[in-house]
């Protein structure tokens, strides 16, 4: 069945079945390979688009349920890499396989839009569904701080529980 999407602010027309998840959709259908296949299972957040701005697992969203909701990819997040999280991200040199990487942004991005000068707590709270195996959330965070302009942040520990430091 044809579903007319809004994608990094272009519409495209796809023939899928409807309950095909969008992240099948922009990888195997439209080839927009930046957002990652991780747990298929809303798991690890490594499929994270924006959704009518909202951070969303694609692994689970069918695409007949997102109507005219406009999405927005890594690929559409700055069309040269200049977002400001993405120049934060090569500074501090936060990537390590990268894999969980795009993810990670979507879902910061999303942060700083609602909430653009967040604390430590309102990060660990944004970034919690966000799973990296090379536990680089520690340099994540500093990112995400740097790319709000907030001042140095006291190195705040991982809250107990969390999924790992470095
Ligand atoms: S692939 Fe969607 S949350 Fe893991
Ligand atoms: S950088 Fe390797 S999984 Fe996050």
């Amino acid at each position: 069945m044809p579903y007319q999407l809004k994608i990094n602010g272009k519409t495209t027309t796809v023939d899928v079945p409807a309950d095909m998840p969008l992240l099948w959709v922009l990888r195997d259908v439209l080839d927009l390979k930046g957002t990652k296949f991780g747990c298929g299972v809303a798991q690890c957040g490594a499929c994270m688009v924006h959704v009518a701005g909202t951070a969303t697992r694609s692994c689970i969203l069918p695409v007949s349920a997102v109507g005219a909701s406009p999405i927005t990819t890594i690929e559409g997040l700055a069309p040269d890499a200049s977002h400001p999280l993405q120049r934060a991200w090569q500074e501090l040199d936060v990537s390590q396989c990268g894999y969980c990487q795009p993810g990670q942004l979507m879902s910061a991005a999303a942060l700083l839009v609602r909430t653009p000068k967040p604390t430590d707590a309102d990060i660990d709270a944004a970034m919690d569904g966000n799973i990296c195996r090379c536990t680089t959330y520690l340099r994540i965070r500093q990112a995400i701080h740097h790319a709000a302009g907030n001042s140095a942040p006291a190195a705040t520990p991982m809250p107990k529980g969390s999924k790992g430091v470095l």
